[in-house]
């Protein structure tokens, strides 16, 4: 008897109504069926190609995240080829792979992604699951802090060749506390056209309130600055507006959007941004007053590029 390829079994498997089910009959740009061999590398089919049931909460996620992004990935294969995307954070590099699989099996578009991390674990795995999946002429990964990168990108000496490598679009999935508001400098520092990041543990805001003290800060808000679970919820809330506020203030049209249902993950904020240009004075303005009215804000606030921080010191002077 023959044996069957594992992207047989994946189509027998994967009845109609099987599809229906992981999908709730929505129609997901990596269908379980044609993209089983992407899925099974990246550990999200079984042998008998099943999924898992840990798994079937990355799936929904990653597929959500990307045909969230999707019109601004076309908008930008319209103007750029290959687009250059860099995604913070990368992990075991779900999101990276599905996007490189997309831009090569359904958007047809050229690509270059770049997935870094500061683990050279799942550096290593990804690299060589690039291979495997012969998508190792989009993919590139490297065992490098974001910090670190934008570092290297600011020491190019020659502004051409800073211009020529850009990255057009920076995304971040759950990238741990700081790591998002680094991805949203450098996005700031390389005037990336589109970010996408869904903010993990917002620690920065939590921890500055934790030491300020109620008696001495009286505001509107004091009453969540005594309680701790207030104090969580309401941080990551404040600091994903400052965000917000930070990029409509740095030239770019931002909002927030949820990317899954809550019950899949409570880190479902996706925030989205398009630049357009127009430093946004009245956002920078906005964000002063929540800064002020919090007693705390964001170290983002001195990492804006070099238009915005002026903006926002004529604001102050
Ligand atoms: C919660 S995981 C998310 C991984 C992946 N984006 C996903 O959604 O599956 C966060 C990742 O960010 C990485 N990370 C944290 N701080 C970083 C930094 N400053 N620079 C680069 N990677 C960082 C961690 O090593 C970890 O792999």
């Amino acid at each position: 008897m023959t044996q069957l390829s594992f992207a047989q079994k994946a189509e027998q498997h994967w009845t109609p109504e099987r599809v229906r089910k992981v999908t709730g009959g929505k129609k997901f740009l990596i269908d379980p069926r044609q993209g089983s061999t992407l899925l099974r590398a990246l550990g999200l089919l079984n042998a008998d190609a099943s999924m898992p049931a840990d798994a079937l909460r990355k799936y929904v996620q990653i597929n959500h995240m990307v045909a969230l992004i999707e019109p601004t990935v076309q908008q930008l294969s319209e103007r750029f080829s290959p687009v250059r995307i860099l995604d913070c954070g990368c992990g075991n590099s779900y999101l990276t792979f599905l996007l490189a699989w997309c831009f090569k099996n359904v958007w047809n578009k050229k690509a270059l992604i770049y997935g870094i991390d500061t683990r050279a674990d799942v550096i290593g795995k990804s690299q060589q699951r690039a291979v495997d999946l012969g998508l190792d002429d989009i993919l590139q990964f490297e065992k490098i802090s974001v910090q670190d990168f934008a570092q290297r990108r600011t020491d190019l000496p020659s502004p051409d060749e800073r211009k020529a490598s850009r990255m057009h679009m920076v995304v971040a999935l759950h990238a741990c506390d700081m790591a998002t508001d680094d991805a949203l400098a450098l996005a700031f520092a390389e005037k990336s056209d589109a970010v996408a990041v869904a903010p993990c543990c917002q620690a920065e805001l939590a921890n500055k309130w934790r030491k300020l003290s109620a008696e001495h800060f009286k505001s509107a808000f004091s009453v969540l600055l005594n309680s701790p679970e207030l104090r969580r919820d309401s941080c990551s809330t404040f600091t994903d507006a400052m965000r917000v506020l930070l990029l409509r203030g740095s030239g770019y049209e931002a909002s927030t959007t949820e990317f899954v249902p809550s019950n899949h993950t409570p880190k479902n904020r996706l925030i989205l941004a398009s630049r357009r240009g127009n430093y946004l004075e009245s956002a920078l303005r906005e964000y002063l007053e929540l800064k002020s009215s919090l007693g705390a804000g964001l170290t983002l606030d001195e990492r804006l590029n070099s238009d915005a921080i002026e903006v926002l010191k004529k604001i102050q002077a």
